[in-house]
């Protein structure tokens, strides 16, 4: 996901800064796949980097990746995960949403890409007219929405 929406991001004519692998290289590798609107950094340099941040891990990993990227007060988050695996999860009755939105207090919070999967998405980006496909986006923050969705 954290991949397909980096590429699909640079080729929309955006800079990006891919970040948080347990493996650098993989990340080097795909960076320079990605080309010159891409680069790595620390998860910490990620999260400070340009307008949007997006949270793509593991739900088990996400403990992991909010620690290693440090404040994110103020930042917009497009957060991708599902509740799959292992790690902490919602109550009954609480949405994926306001329980990740609750763990990055100050952040400006949004949840989008979750409903369709990874290869399709990748897949059906370039689609125009009929053929487009929906992907839902929500939040409380109406500014960071419409920032997130900014073409
Ligand atoms: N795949 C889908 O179709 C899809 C669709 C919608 C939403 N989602 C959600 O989006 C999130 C990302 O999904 P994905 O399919 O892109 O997952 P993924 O392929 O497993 O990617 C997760 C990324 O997190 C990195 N990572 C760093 N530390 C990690 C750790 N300790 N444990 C696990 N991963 C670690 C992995 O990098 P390294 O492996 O290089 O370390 C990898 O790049 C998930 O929450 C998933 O539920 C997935």
């Amino acid at each position: 996901m954290g991949g397909n929406t980096a590429r699909l991001f640079a080729n929309a004519g955006h800079e990006v800064k891919l970040s948080f692998s347990r493996d650098p290289a993989k990340l080097e590798t795909l960076s320079r796949e990605i080309g010159a609107r891409a680069s790595t950094g620390s998860p910490a340099e990620a999260a400070a980097f340009g307008s949007v941040v997006l949270l793509s891990v593991a739900w088990g990993a996400i403990p992991e990746a909010l620690a290693s990227a440090g404040s994110l007060d103020g930042r917009i988050i497009i957060d991708t995960t599902n509740q799959f695996g292992s790690g902490e999860m919602p109550a009954e009755g609480q949405t994926a949403a306001a329980f990740n939105a609750a763990r990055m207090t100050g952040a400006r919070y949004t949840k989008a890409f979750n409903t369709l999967t990874s290869g399709f998405q990748a897949a059906a980006a370039g689609r125009t007219g009929e053929g487009r496909v929906v992907l839902f986006l929500c939040g409380d923050d109406a500014e960071a929405k419409d920032i997130s969705w900014q073409d």
